[in-house]
């Protein structure tokens, strides 16, 4: 049999435990029991970036909150120039660590790519603070979907200010595109009142999945 071993704990700021866990040479990422994540499933994590970088030129500054094991940034890197500034919010520092201790393998030293920022932060922080609309495009996928798994405070990054808030870090021209679990009509319906083009682009998990589960939810700003 099998056996899963368990890599590293934390606790969120809800006080939820959180472990990295390994099982048959793939990692799962889990909060009170809960996957959010696993190396079985990256194809929308990469997707979302391909879809947020269509935009952007080579001097782009590109804001990604939740790092998880890092599918999303290695697609942006792999995707932007080699002027690009990408800032990675991170809430969680133990997430920073795992990645440089137990998943390098798994994506690389992306981290200490020279177009990589690391802020172990909660990202409506760093978009609530963000001056002079720096962003050509920001990448949410800090929880499951509208509905918080890591921290219940992340509601707000899905709430009518949040939207707004990101949309204000953008540039003109600039996009956001949000990771979900869900399809979610309420959400999409908040993000059409701020953008004047939005789009719910249905996404697979792995490449032969044979259903489209996840979401990513695009707002064009003009
Ligand atoms: C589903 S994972 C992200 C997966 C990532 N797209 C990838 O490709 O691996 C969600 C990550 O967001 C982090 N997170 C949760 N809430 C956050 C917040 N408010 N700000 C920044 N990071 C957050 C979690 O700790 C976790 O690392």
């Amino acid at each position: 049999m099998k056996v899963t071993t368990t890599l590293a704990r934390c606790v969120t700021p809800d006080g939820t435990p959180m472990v990295l866990q390994e099982h048959d040479g793939q990692h799962y990422l889990k909060v009170g029991g809960v996957q959010l994540m696993s190396t079985t499933a990256s194809s929308s994590e990469q997707q979302m970036a391909e879809i947020a970088c269509e935009r952007v030129g080579g001097k782009a500054r590109i804001l990604i909150g939740g790092l998880g094991f890092g599918y999303t940034l290695k697609r942006v890197l792999e995707l932007c120039g080699v002027d690009a500034v990408v800032d990675v919010a991170e809430l969680l520092p133990e997430v920073v660590e795992w990645n440089r201790e137990h998943l390098q393998h798994v994506n690389g030293r992306l981290l200490d790519d020279p177009r990589v920022r690391v802020h172990v932060a909660d990202v409506y922080e760093l978009i609530s603070k963000a001056s002079g609309n720096p962003y050509h495009a920001i990448l949410l996928d800090v929880d499951n979907s509208p509905d918080p798994l890591v921290q219940k405070g992340n509601g707000r990054l899905y709430g009518r200010d949040g939207i707004q808030l990101a949309k204000a870090a953008l540039r003109a021209g600039g996009r956001v595109v949000y990771w979900s679990a869900n399809t979610d009509k309420g959400f999409a319906r908040a993000l059409e009142r701020v953008y004047p083009r939005v789009e719910c682009v249905s996404a697979k998990a792995y490449p032969k999945a044979k259903r489209f589960t996840h979401t990513l939810f695009v707002g064009d700003r003009d």
